[in-house]
């Protein structure tokens, strides 16, 4: 089916984001916002208690205004404008080169953006003096590449930064970690190397140790492209158990059939703007633009 042969990017662009090795304690808060993934079946009727009204308008937990980024004179994007609601899982797809990395490194600071804002539970994240761990911890990141550290185990992969930033004793992020090891199906292999793993056995392990900072929302960028295709599936399934227990997220994906099933809504970008968005199965079934077109019909 999709045989995008196109692999050769962004190997350069993986740094690491566990998030920094500074100290910092930033009790985030848990916002426990209830939550509201609107079904948008639920047209305005009167019927609606006032207070689901209220949860879903302040339920934005992602807000990117007129977002520009520029590597010198390349515009790579051009004002983006996008939201992500509480709970919501959203895909964004298009063509390489076309700025999904980027953007998504914007919405946690591993990019600085060269214009426009993106506020996060209404925090405007792209100013000066806002503290890039607190952020790293609210926003999670999983790469395409893993970046495990090959001397420690995989639990001390897993429990290096909730002990390093001062988030959890030792004892408590040990507990932590076996927790999520098993979450991700990997309870076994707390006291493997890394190198002892499969790639999607590594993958699991680095969605672990991303979840292992308690985060609010995780960002995932093309988290499958670099395993074998039959790793693929493992990891998916996890990020599906994910979506499913309510997790805030934007997913960078080719994989199309997954994201019509798994995102509550798809964005398809081209050329540094969001070129079209919307219900996945409307998006893919019946896309509007004409570069909407012409992309599906090389990848589905
Ligand atoms: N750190 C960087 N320095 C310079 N150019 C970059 C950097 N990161 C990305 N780019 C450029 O930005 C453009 C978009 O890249 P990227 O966001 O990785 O796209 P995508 O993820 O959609 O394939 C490309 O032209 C790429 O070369
Ligand atoms: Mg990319």
């Amino acid at each position: 089916m999709n045989n995008d042969d196109e692999k050769t990017t962004d190997d350069a662009t993986t740094g690491t984001t566990t998030p920094g090795l500074g100290k910092k304690d930033a009790a985030a808060e848990a916002d426990e916002t209830g939550t509201t993934t609107e079904a948008g079946d639920e047209n305005g009727s009167t019927d609606t208690p006032f207070t689901e009204r209220v949860a879903v308008v302040h339920g934005d937990r992602v807000e990117v205004v007129d977002l520009h980024k520029s590597f010198g004179s390349n515009d790579v994007l051009k004002g983006i404008d996008l939201t992500i609601a509480n709970g919501e899982v959203i895909a964004i797809i298009g063509p390489s080169g076309s700025g999904k990395s980027t953007l998504l490194r914007c919405l946690n600071r591993l990019e600085e953006v060269t214009s426009g804002h993106v506020y996060v539970d209404g925090e405007d994240i792209t100013e000066k003096g806002v503290n890039l761990d607190s952020i790293r911890q609210r926003i999670g990141m999983v790469f395409q590449h893993f970046n495990l550290f090959p001397h420690m185990t995989v639990l001390q992969n897993v429990t290096l930064a909730p002990v390093e930033l001062g988030k959890l004793s030792r004892t408590a992020a040990n507990e932590r970690g076996r927790e999520l090891l098993s979450r991700v199906g990997l309870a076994e292999k707390a006291a493997a190397r890394p190198a002892q793993l499969s790639g999607g056995q590594k993958q699991r392990v680095a969605i672990a140790r991303a979840l292992a900072m308690d985060p609010e929302i995780m960002l995932f960028d093309e988290a499958t492209s670099a395993l074998d295709p039959e790793m693929v599936g493992e990891v998916l399934q996890v990020i599906r158990d994910l979506a499913k227990s309510g997790m805030t997220m934007a997913l960078v994906t080719h994989e199309m059939g997954f994201a019509r099933e798994v995102a509550d809504r798809v964005i398809f970008m081209a050329e540094g703007v969001v070129v079209e968005q919307g219900d996945p199965r409307e998006l893919f079934a019946n896309p509007k633009e004409h570069r909407t077109q012409d992309f599906l019909s090389k990848v589905l």
